[in-house]
């Protein structure tokens, strides 16, 4: 249904003029995220206040059949927030207040649009600790992070966003209005729907209040730079670790080029890596006990010398310690000023790391095109960027996708899956019959069904064409 004078006079009903746009510079804005080069504009943007409002706008596109796609941060990285049959692009933006932190219950109650890291250091003011860090913080949404179960580089020790996620407000596609759970850690009442809004993409409900759990904030960490020469016995180092007994806090990969690329990319980062170097481990271990992290890093460093590795960097102060966290974040954002890139977020159970990276070369290989490995190496979730570069047309839109396939194919084989932390959206979802038969993917599709019967909420996503 194309949207016309009457359902925006509808819309602005609701919103107000002033929360409603149809002009070319602001659908643009709107219609990409961190995916790729995609643009897909919606019709029309619209910023509501308020899971009320929301609920009307909803009704109205059930009423009229309209593809309605919530947009958050737009630092997506699988297409989830584009607009791809158009429609109404609902902006989550004016959702952005920290209700109430909850110092007595460990609690937070949020709104979708507050970035993420200006929630964890809300909490962090009043002792409290949100572990969840997407490298993106500093511009991501909780309610993206939600939407997409997102995890980062403390994920290792602490998990990811479903961890945290205790109760959602959600507004469902036909406009009612339910809290999923209740405010308590425990809870075994009823089918999980909170758990199930995780994660969904923005298919199954507009997300428009948060309950997190939080947790005590600890005092100290230790972080230190492993120089390997080379990549694979980087990831054979990883499942070491932890069969030492360590559990680091942060347990972070990158490959060379992923460490060159970024080293141009960010000024002032004073980290020099021999030419012979081939990756990095970025190796964190926090507490509250000086000694007892002391003790950890020793025994880690136990573990890497049995590894041909270059001199250890311990980062003494927090300048250091930033500097290597800076590095590590850029990755993303250096290989996109580099090249187009398609982004693939393979995760294996961590001991087979090796055989993934080893293979994901010799697709590489195999389809002519060169990978940017890096990622969260203690998850076993490994962020595959396949630089565009001088690609042809041909190459980049037919060959390309062949080797991504075999990638899948090998990661499931591996028992692993598609997408460790950026979820499937637009761009991963006709590898999806990789991950699961179609029992399984009818079985989802039911369950999208139950929620969403016309198909208006996030259309296009998750589920094959072929379907
Ligand atoms: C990272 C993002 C891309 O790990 O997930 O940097
Ligand atoms: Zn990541």
């Amino acid at each position: 249904m194309q949207i016309n004078a009457e359902i925006l006079q509808k819309l602005a009903n609701i919103v107000g003029d002033a929360y409603i746009f149809t002009d070319q510079e602001t659908r643009n804005h709107y219609g990409h995220d961190e995916t790729e080069n995609y643009v897909f504009p919606p019709s029309v943007v619209v910023k509501p206040a308020n899971a009320k409002e929301i609920s009307e706008i909803l009704k109205i596109a059930n009423d009229y059949k309209i593809p309605t796609t919530p947009i958050g941060a737009r630092t997506g990285l699988s297409g989830g927030a584009l607009s791809i049959y158009e429609g109404i692009g609902l902006s989550m933006e004016r959702l952005n207040k920290i209700i109430e932190i909850d110092e007595q219950n460990l609690q937070v109650l949020v709104e979708p649009a507050v970035i993420t890291q200006v929630l964890r250091e809300a909490v962090a003011e009043k002792g409290l600790f949100y572990p969840v860090d997407p490298s993106s913080q500093g511009s991501c949404w909780i309610g993206g992070n939600v939407a997409e179960n997102s995890g980062g580089a403390r994920a290792v020790k602490y998990g990811v966003t479903k961890d945290y996620v205790l109760n959602l407000e959600v507004v469902l596609p036909n406009g009612e209005i339910i809290w999923t759970g209740a405010n308590t850690l425990k809870n075994s009442t009823g089918y999980n729907l909170t758990q199930l809004m995780v994660g969904s993409e923005g298919t199954l409900g507009v997300i428009t209040k948060i309950v997190l759990k939080l947790l005590p904030q600890n005092t100290h960490n230790i972080l230190m730079l492993v120089p390997f020469y080379h990549a694979s016995q980087a990831c054979e180092a990883v499942s070491a670790i932890f069969r030492a007994g360590i559990i680091p806090s942060a347990l972070e990969f990158m490959e060379r080029d992923a460490i060159d690329w970024t080293l141009k990319f960010v000024d002032g980062l004073n980290v020099q890596v021999k030419e012979d170097v081939q990756a990095h481990l970025l190796i964190e271990v926090d507490g509250n006990y000086p000694e007892i992290l002391m003790l950890e890093a020793e025994k880690i460093m136990g573990v890497v010398e049995e590894f041909e590795i270059d001199e250890v960097l311990f980062a003494d102060t927090d300048d250091q310690k930033n500097a290597l966290w800076k590095m590590r974040r850029s990755v993303a954002e250096a290989v996109k000023a580099n090249s187009i890139y398609k982004e693939e977020d393979t995760v294996v159970p961590r001991y087979v790391l090796p055989e993934l990276l080893q293979g994901i070369k010799n697709i590489g290989k195999k389809y002519g095109f060169q990978s940017v490995c890096y990622g969260h190496a203690g998850d076993g979730n490994l962020h595959v960027n396949i630089i565009r570069g001088t690609l042809s047309e041909t190459d980049w839109k037919i060959e390309v996708p062949k080797g991504i396939r075999e990638i899948f194919e090998l990661t499931v084989s591996l028992r692993g899956t598609l997408s460790g932390e950026h979820g499937i959206g637009y761009v991963q979802k006709n590898f999806m019959d990789i991950a699961f038969s179609k029992t399984h993917l009818e079985l989802m599709e039911r369950i999208k069904y139950v929620f969403d019967p016309n198909n208006i909420l996030n259309p296009g996503k998750i589920f094959p064409d072929s379907l």
